[in-house]
């Protein structure tokens, strides 16, 4: 969603901030600005549209300067234009806003700043900070923020500066992240480390409620009431090379080819081929309350909702402790059944989902456990949890989550191996479920060799205007996360069904123009999947199937075959997932789609 990036230094401050917001591209937005003090006055540019249109304006009428602020702006209030883009600035103009989340009561501060004389330029409720903290502003641009900030209902990441007092950036967090960046003779502010990887490692990572005042060469930490904070130094461990294309045409092609190592590295340590279990330093649970769990509840949204619903089949199967999947805005707003004997499951990609953030409030909140299963280390959801797995999956970049699907069901895996040991799976079992696990990247390396085939596969369905996606047991939740690949990424409508719920309906649809996509690899349930194909054969509907076997029995109900190596069936979605979302990644490049960053769509969804 929005990005935040801001820089006090010796360095000319707009290159710095149009690669930093270049850097969070990948986070969605549809406008851009800067804010730029240049010695006497504070100057803004903003534009609707791609950075490129704001480098333009900039090249048009330059900016320079040593301090400024710069964002990216995905719209919620007031449709994407020149005007509603940030800065924000105050009716006087000196002072201006970035801002990440939501003022709740913008509308009556809107009011009595109008009822003062202050006239509104945007349709934004960010505006009404500038005009607040023109307002209350008494000499310290702190003192007026910490005002501004009592007045304020809402969630927020934001950045000012104000050309009053205006060798410094302040900044402040509640519910959408921020991180001061430290340099040598020079700071940073960013809502996202990536923005500023290229300039330092150290990152200070704010807590909601944190106040920031950054100046050149030095920052402080303060809260509400003006008491400093003490916050610790964190080191970013990611490279510069993780967050670029390196080679490939798009992020998400990189990341689907990055699996065979990002699962490696979802296991690595982890896996204890000889006791058949897995190591989890982070859970900070006892033996005895692992022994001790009632019931468990995964909540999540998206991709990483998909993630959850194989992750119940697996505890089930494995621990026979009951599991529900939530979708977390759902769950946060319903009166769910939880004790201090319930595990909540919270499975985020990057950590700062509003509704799954909520969502784990809530069951902390009425006494459940909480594990977060997270990518993006220090992300809220991280900080905020009782213990968790990191998935170790590195960055990902493209909107289309991929490599951190498959690293999802990996640490899903590890948890429930380690759970149903602790209960009564046997050593035995336990490392047939290790060992299977080992061979998994050696397997993706195997599936993406297929791409090639796939590719030609996509051509020929390029132009499809619906797809369906079936599959039963475990590929049901990989039908699924194939239907909102392609989905998100081509604009093409696509349905995931249990594949013999099609005929309670689906059914309806198919016809010779109608591609249907089966995850049928060779497990408990597969000879019922066949009947399924040949429902759909018999209706004339084109079949794309993922196999693992040479199967007699597809023989003539196949139009395209995708094959991948045989594992448990636990472990299934991992490898076909892989040809999933190569299937829609070709076919969104075919049809000319920015599969990057796919219109509407934010990597990290922080309203609600
Ligand atoms: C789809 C996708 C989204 C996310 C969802 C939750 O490719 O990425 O559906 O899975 O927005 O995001 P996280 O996992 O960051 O909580």
């Amino acid at each position: 969603m929005c990005g935040i990036i801001g820089y006090l230094g010796p360095k000319d401050v707009v290159p710095l901030l149009i690669e930093g917001l270049k850097r969070m591209e990948y986070r969605g937005y549809d406008s851009a600005g800067v804010a730029v003090y240049d010695g006497k006055t504070l100057n803004t540019r903003r534009t609707p549209g791609k950075i490129a249109k704001l480098e333009a304006a900039l090249a048009a009428a330059p900016l320079a300067g040593h301090v400024g602020i710069g964002h990216t702006r995905w719209a919620t209030h007031g449709p994407p234009t020149e005007k509603n883009a940030h800065p924000h600035r105050s009716a006087d103009g000196t002072v201006a806003v970035v801002h990440n989340g939501i003022i709740e009561n913008a509308n009556a501060l809107r009011s009595a700043l109008q009822e003062l004389g202050y006239v509104f330029t945007s349709d934004t409720d960010t505006e009404v900070i500038a005009h607040l903290i023109q307002e209350l502003f008494d000499g310290s641009l702190e003192e007026a923020l910490l005002a501004a900030l009592s007045k304020i209902e809402g969630t927020y990441g934001l950045a000012v500066m104000c050309d009053k007092d205006p060798n410094k950036i302040v900044a402040a967090r509640k519910g959408s992240p921020l991180l001061i960046g430290v340099g040598v003779g020079e700071n940073f502010l960013a809502s996202d480390p990536s923005a500023i990887l290229a300039h330092t490692r150290q990152v200070v990572y704010l807590d909601d409620g944190d106040i920031a005042v950054i100046e050149r060469d030095s920052y402080r930490v303060i809260d509400a009431h003006a008491t400093p904070m003490s916050r610790k130094v964190d080191r970013i461990l990611w490279d510069l090379a993780e967050i670029e294309r390196g080679g490939f045409d798009h992020f998400m092609l990189k990341e689907i080819f990055e699996q065979p190592t990002s699962v490696e590295n979802t296991m690595r340590g982890r896996l204890i081929l000889d006791d058949g279990t897995a190591k989890l330093g982070g859970l900070n649970l006892s033996h005895d309350e692992l022994l001790h769990i009632d019931n468990v509840i995964i909540t999540a949204c998206g991709t990483s909702w998909h993630s959850a619903l194989i992750g119940e089949m697996m505890i089930e199967e494995l621990c026979r402790i009951p599991v529900e999947v939530e979708y977390a805005s759902e769950f946060r707003y319903k009166n769910p059944i939880v004790t201090d004997r319930t595990l909540c499951i919270v499975m985020s990609q990057s950590g700062e989902t509003a509704d799954t953030l909520a969502a784990m409030r809530e069951a902390k909140r009425r006494g459940a456990r909480t594990l977060g299963f997270v990518n993006v280390v220090g992300s809220t959801i991280a900080r905020e949890d009782d213990g968790g797995v990191y998935l170790h999956a590195g960055p990902e970049i493209g909107v289309a989550s991929t490599k951190a699907f498959t690293s999802q069901v990996v640490a899903l895996a590890l948890f429930t191996l380690k759970l149903a040991r602790k209960h009564d799976l046997s050593v035995v079992r336990g490392r047939e479920i290790a060992q299977a696990m080992h061979h998994l990247p050696d397997q993706i390396r195997t599936v993406l060799e297929s791409a090639k085939a796939i590719e030609t596969i996509a051509e020929e369905f390029k132009d499809a205007t619906n797809f369906l996606y079936l599959g039963r047991g475990y590929s049901f939740p990989t039908a699924l996360e194939g239907a909102l690949k392609l989905k998100e990424i081509s604009y093409i409508h696509a349905e995931g069904y249990p594949a013999a719920e099609m005929k309670h309906g689906p059914i309806a649809l198919i016809d010779e123009e109608m591609p249907v996509v089966f995850v049928a690899p060779h497990d408990a349930v597969f000879e019922k999947v066949v009947s399924n194909i040949q429902e759909v054969r018999a209706r004339h509907g084109r079949t794309i199937v993922i196999t693992s076997r040479d199967e007699p029995n597809l023989k003539g109900l196949i139009d395209y075959e995708i094959r991948i190596p045989e594992t448990l069936d636990m472990l299934m979605p991992i490898l076909a997932a892989v040809p999933l979302q190569l299937l829609a990644y070709y076919i969104a490049v075919k049809r000319g789609a920015n599969v990057d960053q796919p219109r509407n769509l934010a990597k990290s969804v922080t309203v609600e």
